[in-house]
Parts: structure tokens; C-alpha cells; sequence
């Protein structure tokens, strides 16, 4: 005879379970779903904020535990799924269904921006969530090479179809200009350029768009953060005190565009440069610091030959801390939205 199992039962077990990100439990949180109970078995579904989610596997081993403790229950069968939240920011200027808006800045060149992104957007891709790449260093694209696409499949309608690699849509001015050609801009052209980057392409639904900047704290960051609300951005610098400046100045101008900064990624960590810069400016910043990236020749030779190393080398050390910095800033953006959404809650009697 089945006594104690009830959906009741079963959802005051999981109130108790602490989603540990969001500092809430997944009943309140509406994770709990499609609740069924046969004979001694229970199935369920939890529905995450992001499949990249770095704790997935201890909220569903905790998540097991509540329920098998509940007299009568024998088995317990979950199933993990996730539904990415938009970030509460309107796009609709631009009519664009692209629920996160990520980007990728740094206080200057070199520092690995370019590869983050290429190897973030794939690593986030990697988990299931839908990606796009958006090479916003016109100058400068990289992408394509990094990527290993050279060409987009063309136009459908009025509107630019992204190329794709890795499960990752792709746009960069290198699908447009041909290679070597100088690419010179003025500012109401490089309005335009972006506009259209964003409003002109095909993107589709994404979960995730990594927008990669150029180096510091020129006129495309500003545009772009004036013409698409971001949902945060992530400041890549070197592990050597002296980057530290650069860092902080492209940091500080997206806390004037009142951008939120998701973290500080170190990039090239190890014995050529150091280690320790990432940590000093996220502290000094007051920002969370997402995490290391070592200095490995498989994260150049990737790049060179478009295959990033979450593709190329998937159990370098490297690669591991892009698939943990995809889970850190997945983590991050689901924290932001989820405050987002909450603050302009206003009561009207
Ligand atoms: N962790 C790493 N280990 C080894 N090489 C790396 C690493 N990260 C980046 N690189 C290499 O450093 C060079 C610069 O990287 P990248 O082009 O990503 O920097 P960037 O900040 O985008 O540069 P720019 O400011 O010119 O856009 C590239 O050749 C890249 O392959
Ligand atoms: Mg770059």
C-alpha cells in the first residue's frame, strides 16, 4: 500500500533542496516538473537555467536524495533539461530573439579575446545551449580562422544567413571583405556595420550570443552597448601586474555604460607570464573572478587552424578551463537575470 507518495510528498521534499547559484529552492524557483508517480517509482523533470550548469550533477544527486527519503519510494528518475531565462532587457528595438547577450572585452590587444570567445561559444554549445558567435572586431576579425569557416551560405530574403561551425552560429566582417583587404571605418559606418551584424542577420533563437570586441575601449564597445542591452560582459587580462592598468580601464568603462561585469578571466596563465593578475583585478574591481586559463601551445595551434581546443584537444588542461568558465559565466548570466527580473518588481495597492 503507497501511503506517503504524493506530488505533495514529493514537492515538500524538494523545497528543501537549495539551488546553491541561486540561493533558492527548486520548488520556488519553478523547477520541478511533470511530476509522476507509479507504484514505487517516481520520474520527474528539472528544469535548469542553463544546460552549461556547473552544479547540475549535485542538484540532481540532491535532488535523488530528498525524494528517496521519502517512505515507499524505491526508485527515483530525473530528468535534467533547462530553459535558458532572457535577461529581462528589452531587444525589441532591434526585434531580436537572442535571450543573453555576452561580450568579450579586454583593456587591450592580445591578451586572448578573441580565442575565449571561440572556445567559450563552442565550449557553451558543447552542453546543448544555442550559440551564436559575433565577431564584432571589424578591424580585425579573426573568427573565420579561429573558426575554420571562410564563407556564409548566403542571404534568405533581406537578411545574411550566419555561417556555422561546432554547433555555433557565426558573424564577422571577414565573411564580407576579402583577406588582406584594409578595412577603414568612420564612426557613422561603424554604427551602421554593427546594426546590421545584429539586425540584419539571420541569428535565430539563441540562448547565448559571445560577442567578441576589438582591443580597448574604442568606438565599436560603445555602439554595441548602446544598440544592444547586454546582459554582461566578461574582461579577459593577462596574469602579469602591468596588464593590470589596461585591465582595469576597459573594465571601468563598462561600469560607466552601467554594463554589468559578469568576471575576470585570466588568459596565458603559467610559468612565461605569471600568474595572479586575474585574481588582483577582480579583487580590486570587486568582481567575481570566473577562472585561469593556462598558457598551452594546443590553444594557439587551434586557433590557427580552426579548431578550437575544447574541439581539438578536449582533455587539455586548457580545454578543461574553458568547459569550467562556460559553466562560471552561464552561472553568472542566470544570476543576473534572475536579479534582473526581480528588481523592477513594484507593488501597486
Ligand atoms: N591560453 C593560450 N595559450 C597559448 N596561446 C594563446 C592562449 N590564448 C591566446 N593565445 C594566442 O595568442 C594570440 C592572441 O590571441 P587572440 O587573437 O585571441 O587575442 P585578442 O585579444 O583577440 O587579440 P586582438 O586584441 O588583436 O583582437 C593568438 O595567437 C592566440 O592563439
Ligand atoms: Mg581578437
Amino acid at each position: 500500500m503507497l501511503k506517503n507518495i504524493s506530488s505533495e510528498s514529493i514537492l515538500a521534499a524538494l523545497g528543501k533542496v537549495q539551488e546553491p547559484e541561486l540561493h533558492r529552492d527548486l520548488v520556488t524557483l519553478n523547477m520541478i516538473r511533470d511530476i509522476e508517480i507509479k507504484d514505487d517509482t517516481v520520474t520527474f523533470a528539472i528544469v535548469l537555467t542553463t544546460p552549461a550548469c556547473p552544479l547540475r550533477g549535485s542538484i540532481e544527486k540532491q535532488a535523488r536524495e530528498a525524494v528517496l527519503a521519502i517512505p515507499g519510494v524505491k526508485t527515483v528518475s530525473i530528468k535534467m533539461d533547462s530553459n535558458v531565462p532572457n535577461d529581462g532587457r528589452t531587444r525589441g528595438l532591434l526585434n531580436l530573439p537572442i535571450r543573453n547577450a555576452i561580450a568579450v572585452a579586454s583593456g587591450k590587444g592580445g591578451v586572448g579575446k578573441s580565442t575565449v570567445s571561440a572556445n567559450l561559444a563552442v565550449a557553451l554549445a558543447q552542453t546543448g545551449a544555442r550559440v551564436g558567435l559575433l565577431d564584432a572586431d571589424i578591424y580585425g576579425p579573426n573568427i573565420p580562422t579561429m573558426m575554420g569557416v571562410h564563407d556564409i551560405p548566403g542571404t534568405q530574403g533581406n537578411k545574411l544567413i550566419p555561417a556555422e561551425a561546432f554547433c555555433v552560429k557565426l558573424m564577422s566582417m571577414g565573411f564580407l571583405v576579402k583577406p588582406g583587404q584594409p578595412l577603414i571605418w568612420r564612426g557613422p559606418m561603424l554604427n551602421s556595420a554593427i546594426r546590421q551584424f545584429l539586425a540584419d542577420v539571420e541569428w535565430g533563437e539563441l540562448d547565448y550570443l559571445i560577442i567578441d570586441l576589438p582591443p580597448g575601449t574604442g568606438d565599436a564597445s560603445l555602439s554595441l552597448a548602446q544598440m544592444l542591452p547586454l546582459s554582461g560582459v566578461v574582461i579577459v587580462t593577462l596574469p602579469q601586474a602591468v596588464s593590470l592598468e589596461d585591465a582595469s580601464r576597459g573594465l571601468n568603462m563598462f561600469v560607466t555604460l552601467e554594463v554589468p561585469i559578469l568576471g575576470v578571466i585570466e588568459n596565458m596563465r603559467g610559468e612565461f607570464f605569471g600568474s595572479g593578475g586575474g585574481e588582483d583585478l577582480a579583487r580590486i574591481a570587486k568582481v567575481p573572478f570566473l577562472g585561469a586559463v593556462p598558457m598551452e601551445q594546443a590553444v594557439r595551434v587551434g586557433g590557427d587552424t580552426g579548431q578550437p581546443v575544447v574541439v581539438s584537444r578536449p582533455d587539455s588542461a586548457a580545454a578543461k578551463a574553458f568547459q569550467a568558465l562556460a559553466g562560471q559565466v552561464a552561472a553568472r548570466i542566470s544570476v543576473e537575470a534572475l536579479t534582473q527580473k526581480a528588481a523592477p518588481t513594484i507593488e501597486v495597492e
